[in-house]
């Protein structure tokens, strides 16, 4: 098979961008040449010639001799008009900007069948893990019953740096930071809603429903406290930024919230930069995807494989979009927590579908029970959740001798 020439005009000379230049040097085979950089700050000294930059838009969105526009910047808004004029101009479009994804992926999916382009997005999830290929391919007929994990990689890398080598949150934060794993604006990775922006992509993917991310109930790493990581390791735990999504007949159950998980989890393991996600089905039943899922080459490999995809004309077909209008998201579902507030009083009390244990002290109070979704923005403390099975067996054991009598409490 013959394969397109691919001629690129790039948004973008970041971390990502870079990886991807140095990448593409490296796989010469792959007829793909960079025609033009497009960056934003005039004044920042760059690793390669000024020749190969623009600070124009205009001379890669309208520039003939440009097929392929790859975009790699960091501002979701700007990253949405760029993308727009390049599928309207028929360009095929490659893009890692998951926020921008995430947000607008109803409008792009008709801007691809107006303009007959292809818009490939591969390592805007998981990064270097090709997930969004295997659900719109090899998943194409299985009925997916779940998909859960590891989305982020910077929050990871920060979890397993404070539990394992007792670095303090900020200092953390600060070396994902320099490591090029952290958003530019690093709330997106710390409250969660990157990770947010991720399941939301899978979810159109893995069952042709788009929701919107600002629908998603999700609490990022935070909030979480030294007592909280003492806790886990007391009871043989590992907390891990997690991301599930499933469905069961026409109701999906989305959320983002640090979890406790036991050591028989695949999570337990996966540890620093790298994602974990697992694909749960009806006929193969369950795969784990392991990869790192931030930094410049990792990235850059998605966003490669996408440009390689084009050359054979590749597209997503988003086979599902159909079926997937019939789904529901489901906030009445309920998940086990661990629940650390100041006090808990009647209010949070009455949040709960069930409360298992409760435990006061004078300056944090501890609650285990059944929270349904729709009551996780009330709650003024940190949550996490908890496998159902570490309830029952050995923490109800265990936590149920520390129970206060109803006097005590
Ligand atoms: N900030 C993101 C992360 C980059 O840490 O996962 C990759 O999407």
């Amino acid at each position: 098979m013959s394969r397109k020439k691919l001629r690129i005009g790039l948004f973008g000379f970041g971390v990502v961008g870079q990886g991807l230049y140095e990448v593409l040097e490296k796989t010469p085979a792959l007829q793909a040449q960079i025609i033009k950089i497009c960056v934003k700050d005039r004044n920042k000294k760059r690793s390669i010639d000024a020749t190969h930059f623009t600070f124009h838009q205009h001379e890669l969105l309208y520039n003939e001799a440009i097929n392929v526009i790859v975009e790699l910047i960091d501002d979701a808004d700007a990253a949405f008009d760029i993308v727009k004029t390049a599928m309207e101009n028929g360009k095929a479009v490659v893009s890692a900007n998951k926020k921008m994804i995430a947000e607008h992926l109803d409008e792009l999916i008709v801007l691809q069948q107006r303009f007959q382009v292809p818009f490939l997005y591969e390592a805007a999830v998981c990064a270097g893990i090709p997930v969004i290929r295997n659900l719109e391919e090899y998943y194409d007929n299985e009925l997916i019953h779940s998909i859960s994990g590891i989305v982020n990689g910077s929050t990871n890398f920060i979890l397993t740096k404070m539990s394992e080598t007792g670095s303090g949150y900020q200092e953390a934060l600060k070396e994902a930071q320099e490591a090029g794993y952290a958003e530019s604006d690093p709330w997106l990775d710390v409250s969660g809603r990157d990770a947010v922006n991720k399941l939301s992509i899978l979810v159109a993917h893995a069952w042709g429903r788009w929701i919107h991310p600002d629908t998603v109930v999700a609490k990022g790493i935070d909030e979480l406290s030294a007592s909280d990581f003492e806790w886990a390791s007391t009871h043989d735990l590992r907390i891990r930024l997690k991301t599930f999504a499933s469905r069961k007949e026409n109701k999906l159950v989305t959320y983002v919230l640090p979890a406790f998980t036991t050591s028989d989890d695949p999570a337990y393991r996966v540890n620093g930069v790298f994602n974990g996600v697992e694909i749960e089905s009806s006929f193969v039943d369950k795969h784990y995807f392991s990869g790192r899922g931030a930094g410049a080459y990792p990235t850059a490999s998605a966003v490669l494989s996408d440009i390689s995809a084009l050359s054979y004309d590749y597209k997503y077909e988003y086979k599902k979009l159909e079926s997937g209008k019939k789904l529901e998201s489901d906030l009445r579902h309920a998940i086990t927590v661990y629940c650390r507030v100041q006090v808990i009083n009647q209010k949070v009390r009455s949040l709960f579908d069930d409360v298992f244990i409760e435990k006061n002290d004078e300056e944090e109070s501890i609650i285990i029970g059944r929270l349904p979704l729709s009551k996780i923005p009330y709650i003024n403390g940190t949550l996490i959740t908890l496998p159902e099975e570490a309830v029952h067996t050995f923490l109800a054991n265990e936590i149920a001798q520390e129970v206060l009598t109803p006097e005590e409490v």
